[in-house]
């Protein structure tokens, strides 16, 4: 049932292609409307939600943040993303016009649950994004929408994240729809370049090679920290959680620009460094901004690791190891930066000797608050 892998979690890398996938297929209406059929709840209230809170933990909170960007630049509707033990403990602001979108592969996280209800006892809609049919969140969420990313078995999420961002995305883009503002015009091209996204995934992984090699040459590192900025901070945290959690390795993540305020005293001579760069086509400055914060690390002897865009020659100077992923629009450039840092930690435990599916002290479900 691993499917000739070692493990499930490299199955499940191997199946994010397929995960994605999935979660896009029977969303177009034959007018190339977004349709989200299963999102039973009423349009009114929708058009007139006026906040969006996510609240999630561990890898699917992770899921939200990427998400955020999306969300607030498609609907222009304020976006918060909080762990849900600690929105329920805080006395939130939530009423009728909030939308709670509240995310969980496995449905049954005991902490996200009785966010929602707090959220529903406030007045708010629950919209969840789940992996598991019928399991409790979606069960008592007003409306669902499912990710398709087939069971989960790994301890550690890989192909619900990818799934949970598409998923998020879709929702942000049916919102966008519904509330006719600009970006309305604009969902076919980006559901289309969503549609794209599964074959790009395909072929970071078909270069896995080259991160396993390093992988299997760093599995006696005592820390490795990641960076990354916009939708590249998130997926930093990603990286970081999944080497924790499967490799037992000393591990953050950070926003890049929060270096210099604190972070960069960490870095001295042999420290590993991820770093997640932003297409060189992206808005701003951002991906000057990081390519400076790769300067800065390796100035002070950091070894680091970029993950960058296929063609941005621009990091080649100050990378000392250098992973490329297709291009791709921006927002979308997480389901593709995720994944070698999926195989890293993957790779890197199983070097170890480690059981990657089962790590110490954690359950795949965590039913407890
Ligand atoms: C990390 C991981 C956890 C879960 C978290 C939420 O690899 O698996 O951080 O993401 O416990 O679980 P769900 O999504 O089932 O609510």
């Amino acid at each position: 049932e691993k499917g000739g892998f070692p493990s499930f979690m490299e199955k499940e890398i191997h199946d994010q292609p397929m995960a994605v996938e999935q979660t896009l297929l029977g969303r177009l209406d034959e007018k190339g409307n977004l349709t989200l059929d299963e999102l039973k709840i009423d349009e009114s209230l929708l058009r007139s939600v006026d906040k969006i809170i996510v609240i999630a933990c561990g890898t699917a909170s992770y899921a939200g943040q990427v998400a955020r960007y999306a969300i607030e630049h498609w609907c222009r509707i304020p976006t918060e993303v909080e762990l849900a033990h600690e929105f329920r403990y805080r006395d939130p602001i939530v009423d009728e016009r909030t939308l709670v979108v509240a995310i969980s592969q496995s449905g049954e996280t005991m902490d996200t649950l009785m966010a929602v209800r707090h959220a529903q006892e406030q007045g708010a809609k629950v919209v969840a994004i789940c992996n598991t049919n019928g399991s409790t969140i979606p069960r008592e969420a007003d409306a669902v929408l499912y990710t398709h990313a087939g069971p989960e078995i790994a301890v550690a999420s890989t192909k619900a994240f990818l799934a949970q961002i598409t998923a998020a995305y879709l929702l942000g883009l049916y919102l966008a729809q519904l509330r006719g503002n600009k970006f309305k015009d604009e969902i076919g091209t980006i559901l289309a370049e969503l549609e794209a996204m599964p074959a790009k995934i395909q072929t970071v992984i078909d270069n896995e090679d080259q991160v396993k090699e390093l992988a299997r040459a760093m599995k006696d590192e005592g820390s490795v920290l990641f960076l990354g900025r916009h939708v590249g901070y998130p997926v930093a945290l990603e990286g970081a959680l999944k080497l924790k959690e499967i490799a037992y390795i000393h591990a953050e993540g950070f926003a890049a620009g929060e270096l210099k305020h604190g972070p960069i005293a960490l870095i001295d001579e042999g420290q590993p460094v991820f770093v997640i760069v932003p297409s060189p086509r992206g808005r701003d400055s951002l991906h000057a901004k990081v390519v400076s914060n790769i300067q800065e690390v390796r100035a002070r002897g950091a070894v680091t690791i970029v993950i960058a865009e296929e063609g941005d020659e621009s990091v080649s100077d100050y990378a000392n190891h250098v992973f490329r992923v297709p291009a791709a629009p921006a927002l979308l450039q997480p389901l593709l930066a995720t994944v070698p840092l999926q195989i890293f930690a993957c790779e890197l435990a199983g070097a170890k000797g480690y059981d990657v599916d089962q790590p110490r002290n954690l359950a795949k479900s965590v039913t407890v608050e």
